[in-house]
């Protein structure tokens, strides 16, 4: 059977790729609906090789559809999934907006797809932050060997994180300096373009900011661990696709380096990439960006403390961080339906 599906922010960046997406997977899809606000309404995109005309969101009887990806801002979904679900379909949100909320699923597929049934609550499910996804990605085959107690992790984020938006600022920026032209932050704080800028979201009253803290909540709700600590630094830097991380873990049981890099080389959705020797570690550019895997390179014991071990992950932030990780969740959905 087909599902009928609606894309919320199917003219954004994330909801591009969802589509593509969906064509790749093969993902049984019946009737498309492109969703975007009066803005792009009348436009089209294309989705398997045909023109697909945009409708406006605010104008969308959503039980024409069974299931719904979110993504066009915790805004929009705050408005209107709550509707879309009470029409009868299922939402997949991509925005923050519904995490926290403890009835509702927040799934990493290959991390938690048992949590997918209780979708049924709300009929909403939603999608975890980017640089949660993959983190969690990478660290289940070691946590369920050897126990994380503690993580320690510093983020180098992709402007793609804060949608077209910020791609079109890097790009600005960049041409403008290389003109000798003066720039002006906007989406951004301060000047991206050969910067680097510790401040993603907003500042929460604990000092950190709130994709920091978005770490730390997602990660135990995810792994059903409220003792997990997690102790978070986001930072964007100038990259369009792919967020990079520095991850350092504390473990109960000790893990050797060779340990890690086995357990990771047969984890679903993980692929290790990690020469000591220069370029045998995964980048954004060339090796991540484009691409669905987790990349895993750097993989070292802790020189200063017992039972620790270090890691580079990276990953496409638009695809594995949001769009492809929604359509994972679709698929676990429609299997759960057929069940
Ligand atoms: P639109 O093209 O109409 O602005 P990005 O994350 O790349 O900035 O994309 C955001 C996506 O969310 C776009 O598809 C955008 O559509 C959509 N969007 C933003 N605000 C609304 C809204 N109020 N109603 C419907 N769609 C919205």
């Amino acid at each position: 059977s087909t599902y009928d599906i609606a894309v919320v922010g199917a003219t954004g960046a994330v909801g591009e790729a969802m589509l593509s997406i969906l064509e790749e997977r093969e993902f049984p899809v019946g009737k498309l609906y492109p969703l975007a606000s009066e803005r792009s309404a009348g436009g089209s995109v294309m989705f398997r090789n045909r023109a697909h005309r945009v409708e406006n969101l605010a104008d969308f009887d959503f039980s024409q559809v069974k299931i719904a990806l979110f993504s066009a801002g915790g805004d929009v979904s705050a408005d209107y999934a709550p509707k879309a679900a009470a029409a009868g379909c299922v939402v997949i949100d991509n925005t923050s907006h519904f995490r926290y909320q403890e009835d509702i699923p927040l799934i990493v597929p290959e991390v938690n797809p048992e949590a997918i049934n209780a979708y049924r609550n709300h009929n909403i499910i939603a999608n975890p932050n980017c640089s949660t996804i993959q983190m969690l990605v990478a660290l289940k085959p070691l946590h369920d060997a050897a126990f994380i107690r503690r993580i320690t992790v510093s983020t180098y984020q992709a402007v793609s994180g804060a949608g077209m938006k910020g791609v079109k600022e890097l790009a600005d920026q960049t041409a403008r300096l290389l003109n000798a032209k003066p720039v002006e932050a906007d989406v951004f704080s301060k000047q991206i373009a050969f910067n680097v800028i510790p401040h993603i979201d907003h500042f929460e009253e604990n000092g950190y900011t709130r994709e920091e803290m978005k770490m730390v909540w997602e990660t135990r709700k995810i792994l059903g661990d409220e003792t997990i600590q997690v102790n978070p630094t986001c930072v964007r830097v100038p990259v369009f696709y792919g967020h990079s991380e520095s991850v350092s873990i504390e473990t109960e049981k000790q893990l050797t380096a060779a340990d890690a890099r086995g357990l990771l080389e047969n984890a679903p959705g993980v692929t290790v990439l990690d020469e000591q020797e220069a370029g045998g570690y995964p980048t954004p550019v060339g090796d991540c960006s484009g691409q669905d895997e987790v990349y895993v390179g750097r993989i070292r014991e802790d020189i200063s403390c017992e039972r620790g071990l270090n890691l580079w992950i990276v990953s496409d932030n638009v695809r594995k961080g949001a769009a492809l990780n929604s359509i994972q969740i679709a698929e676990l959905l429609i299997k759960s339906f057929a069940e």
